[in-house]
């Protein structure tokens, strides 16, 4: 089954084309961070101008690396939610309207769960020896983690009660003087950096159990800087990324080992977002866990459209009333994540 996946929830306009969930045929990502810069962060409106902009003919460049029409493709699939809604408005929009004009089924997906699918592209595994399954999303938005009983069956065992982890490393980064995004920042000064040179605080993890918390770790980092005069310079700043990664991540491992502990019939681990890109994180879970675990490929660590083509593909094989993708049924975009 040939699914077009679209995503523009947020600053990245997507096209992609994925059979049968897993393949790659094309997969198009157009960032707007340039644009978005000059303003220290994205501005929604400019979002969904920029999108409007670019969809059709990244749609079209899509179907023609892919030596493919719209008439050959099974479904189409777009980003629901969660996301910007103007920005999301588009993406729906331009869907709903290509649907219709080809006549096929349009899928609305969960911005949040097609992520986790991302970790499965180009995989061949099979879904016997993946389900049941912990699945982590890691994001600048969300620290999640679910229990997956199938492709489509999420169930969420824990979340922050704060910031999100990516967020942290962001905020981070950002009293230390550094570039946003700020995890890649951190990562390529960690790795110079002597990640048991300064203390860091550890949460209490009996108190939070499972949940996820960053607010204690990130004002630990802004009182340091603030406390040495407002700048790390130097080994002290390597130090000082180090020290944080180590935590931020430590956490995210502490905590998916608690959940396996309680979850003894999960077979496989999923990890994305975002964070999963840190190759850090890659390796303090391969030396934790025995399990195996699946990450992204790195392109499809952050917002990609492959991932809700693969979704979308998910959803469609699994619903018993296809009636629910005719361009006829209504139904609305969502700005916030409702699981
Ligand atoms: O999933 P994503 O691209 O966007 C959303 O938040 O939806 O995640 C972006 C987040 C940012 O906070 C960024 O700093 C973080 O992922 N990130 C990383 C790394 N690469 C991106 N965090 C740690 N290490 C990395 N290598
Ligand atoms: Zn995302």
């Amino acid at each position: 089954m040939l699914v077009l996946g679209i995503e523009s929830s947020c600053d990245e306009t997507a096209v992609a084309i994925v059979e049968n969930g897993r393949n790659v045929l094309a997969s198009f990502i157009l960032s707007q961070i340039d644009v978005h810069r000059l303003f220290g962060g994205v501005v929604p409106e400019i979002a969904a101008r920029e999108h409007l902009k670019v969809i059709h003919d990244l749609t079209q460049t899509a179907l023609q690396a892919a030596n493919l029409t719209i008439a050959e493709m099974d479904a189409i699939a777009v980003t629901q939610g969660p996301g910007l809604i103007g920005a999301l408005l588009v993406g729906v929009s331009y869907a709903k309207g290509l649907a219709y004009a080809a006549g096929k089924p349009l899928v609305p997906v969960d911005h949040i769960y097609s992520h986790i699918h991302g970790a499965l592209l180009g995989l061949t595994v099979d879904d016997k020896e993946l389900y049941p399954c912990m699945a982590a999303v890691v994001s600048g938005g969300h620290t999640n983690l679910y229990i997956m009983r199938g492709p489509v069956q999420f169930e969420l065992i824990a979340h922050t009660i704060d910031d999100a982890c990516g967020e942290c490393f962001d905020k981070v980064a950002k009293v230390l003087g550094l570039k946003y995004p700020g995890g890649p920042e951190i990562e390529r000064l960690a790795t110079t950096g002597n990640a048991d040179a300064l203390e860091m605080p550890r949460m209490v993890d009996q108190k939070s159990r499972l949940q996820f918390s960053y607010s204690g770790l990130k004002t630990h980092m802004v009182n340091l800087v603030h406390r040495e005069g407002g700048q790390l310079v130097g080994q002290r700043l390597h130090d000082a990324c180090a020290g944080f990664q180590k935590e931020a991540l430590g956490q995210l491992v502490r905590k998916i080992t608690s959940a396996l502990t309680l979850h003894s019939d999960v077979r496989s681990i999923l990890i994305a977002g975002g964070v999963a890109a840190n190759q850090k994180f890659r390796q303090m879970m391969a030396d934790s866990v025995k399990i195996s675990t699946y990450f992204p490929q790195l392109k499809y660590c952050s917002d990609n459209a492959a991932m809700i083509a693969a979704m979308g593909y998910h959803v469609y094989q699994q619903s018993e009333d296809k009636r629910h993708f005719s361009t006829d049924f209504q139904w609305d975009a969502y700005s916030r994540h409702n699981a």
